[in-house]
This record gives C-alpha cells, structure tokens and sequence, in this order.
C-alpha cells in the first residue's frame, strides 16, 4: 500500500503538547494523533485544530484521543506527558511522578509504533530520555530529547535583544544536561559570524548566559501556574521537522553519548545530526578546557538523577 503523510503522534494535550499540535498543523508537516489521559481535552483540541486547518491551508488530519491506536504507525512521537513545575520546583522535583508517566506512556507508544523515533520533552529531560530509551528497547539513535534548542534559542534571544540584531544572524550552542549546569558555548557562539566575545563585554555576557540557564525558572515565576510552552513546542517540531524530511539539521539534542567528547553510556545534550533515522551523527565541536569541564560536570548531574530513577527499582 502507498504510504500516505507521515504522522506523528504527540503525547501529552498540555501546553507543550496542544501547541506543538497546532505548530505541526500550520507547517502541514503530518498527519496528528493527539493524545492525553484526560477524556476529552485531546478530542476539544484536534477538533479544534482541525478546524483552524482551512484558514491556514493545512491539509493534514488531527485526531484527538485517548486510545493508544490512534497513535499506530507513527513516524515521531513527541512524548510531553507528564507535571510541570511550579514557583520553587527544580526539574529534578518532578523526578518521580514524570518516571512514571513516562513508562507507562512508552510502553504503550512502541506497541503500536514499533518503528517511530521518540523525542522526549517531559522534564527533568535527560532523564526522561533514559527512561524512555531503557523501557521501549529502541536502538540509541531512534531516541532524543529535547532541550538545547529551547536553551540555544534562548541564548539568542537574549543576545537579540541586547545587540539589536536579526535573531537569524546569531548562532549559539547550548549543551549539557537540561538544569542549571547547562553549557553556553561561547567558543561556537557568533553573530554574522562574528565572536559574541568581540562584541559584547563580558560581565554582560556573564549576564545573558545566568539568564539563559535560568530561562525557564523565569518563565514559572512569572507564570505561576506551569512553565513555558510556546517555544518548547517550537522547539521539539524543529525536530521531528528534521527527521520527517530527512533534513540532516545539526541541532544540539539531549542524545546517547557513546564515547563522543569523551562521555560513556549517558543521554546528554550533544550536537547531533538529525535526518530520517533519528540521530544520525554525533558532531564534536572543539571545546574550551573550561567548557570541556562544565560538559563533563552537567554529565555527572544527569547521572545522579539516572541512579534515583534506577534506585526506583520499576525500570
Ligand atoms: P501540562 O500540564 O500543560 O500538560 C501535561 C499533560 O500531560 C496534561 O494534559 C496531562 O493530563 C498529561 N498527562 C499526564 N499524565 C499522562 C499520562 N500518563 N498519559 C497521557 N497524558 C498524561 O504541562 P506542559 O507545560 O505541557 O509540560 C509538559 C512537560 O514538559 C513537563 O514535564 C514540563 O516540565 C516539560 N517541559 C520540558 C521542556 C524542555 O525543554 N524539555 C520545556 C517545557 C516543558
Ligand atoms: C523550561 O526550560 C520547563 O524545562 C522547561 O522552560
């Protein structure tokens, strides 16, 4: 039979969820299966969506639901089930209920989607990656979180801001575990190609990368209620976009670190070449000796949370 539109299936009919939904549909990048415990909120939602498909010209299905085989041959599955934080909450605090959730969540993903490249956003995120990657059986390369491209896009905004520039000449890396032992890398940030060292002082910068490595804190205290979504939804597209089109995107990714920058065994942030079969290449960009240092103390946090979840002893 001729395969039709790629689908994806998007765990989760939250704030992360529902937009990264809505953010699928306005790019007619595939066929949706929403998906939530909740009885009727992932059903509102697609039809919903569904509806705003003929003003923005997206012809694409959007199925709400609550059942695991609507979610059956997915290409991706975007899992953001799971709590967020609130005011005072670290990502770490919501270690036990999301392990959980995300279990149960995977188990019945690979049932029906065998094949599907899995990108995790629940938090605290490198762990979930473990989990999702320990539970479904999958090879490491079919299995990815999402995080430095929310910190990455985060950075850049703040240097937009403070520089006045186009957001779209800036790149920036950010890597390490998803918390507040990430790593900016100042050696690959540039506008225009251009230092971020040459261009802006560097108590400022000090400033913007403490900012960034508090990005989402900032956005729960003001919030309240939950932590930010928009540009986590973004985000985790730009991903599953990669892989749908075989895009061969370097983006820096929470991924299975085999070795690469001297890292063993441990689902990090790490650039990585993303395309049809998932995690195509790990790229190893020329650290700092500071740099190299902070990555390999981010990787330390990420396996003290790993351990937590293995002395849970449901895995
Ligand atoms: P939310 O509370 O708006 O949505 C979560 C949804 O998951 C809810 O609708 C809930 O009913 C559903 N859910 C809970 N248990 C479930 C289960 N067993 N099966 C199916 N659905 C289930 O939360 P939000 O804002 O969408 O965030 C979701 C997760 O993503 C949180 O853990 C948050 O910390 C994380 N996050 C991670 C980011 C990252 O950079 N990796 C960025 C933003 C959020
Ligand atoms: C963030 O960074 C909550 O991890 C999420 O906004």
């Amino acid at each position: 039979m001729e395969k039709g539109r790629p689908k994806i299936s998007v765990i989760g009919a939250g704030n992360v969820g529902a937009s990264a939904a809505f953010r699928i549909a306005q790019l007619e990048l595939a066929d949706v299966a929403l998906i939530d415990i909740l009885e009727g909120v992932p059903q509102g939602k697609a039809l919903d969506l569904s509806q705003m498909c003929p003003i923005s010209g997206s012809d694409i299905n959007i199925v709400g639901s609550n059942n695991y085989e609507d979610t059956a041959d997915s290409d991706v599955v975007i899992i953001t089930s799971g709590i967020p934080r609130k005011p005072g909450m670290s990502r770490d605090d919501l270690i036990s209920t999301n392990t959980k959730v995300v279990k149960s969540v995977t188990e019945q993903v690979v049932s029906h989607s065998p094949e599907a490249v899995l990108i995790l956003v629940t938090n605290p995120l490198d762990a979930m990656v473990y989990v999702a990657h320990k539970v479904s059986g999958f090879a490491d390369h079919k299995v990815m979180g999402m995080a430095g491209v929310l910190d990455s896009a985060r950075f850049r905004a703040f240097i937009s801001m403070e520089l006045g520039v186009s957001v779209e000449t800036i790149h920036a890396s950010v890597l390490g575990g998803h918390g507040d032992t990430m790593v900016p890398l100042l050696s690959h940030t540039t506008v225009a190609g251009v230092s971020i060292a040459e261009l802006v002082p560097s108590d400022t910068l000090e400033k913007m990368v403490d900012r960034t490595r508090n990005g989402g804190a900032e956005i729960v205290k003001l919030l309240k209620t939950g932590s930010a979504f928009y540009a986590p939804a973004v985000a985790a597209v730009e991903m599953a976009e990669a892989i749908i089109k075989d895009k061969k995107k370097i983006l820096p990714c929470s991924v299975y670190a085999n070795g690469k920058y001297g890292i063993e065994d441990t689902f990090v942030g790490l650039p990585a070449r993303l395309g049809s079969k998932g995690v195509e290449e790990i790229i190893e960009f020329d650290l700092s000796d500071e740099e190299h240092a902070a990555l390999h103390a981010s990787v330390g946090k990420v396996r003290e949370l790993c351990e937590v979840i293995d002395g849970m002893g449901i895995l």
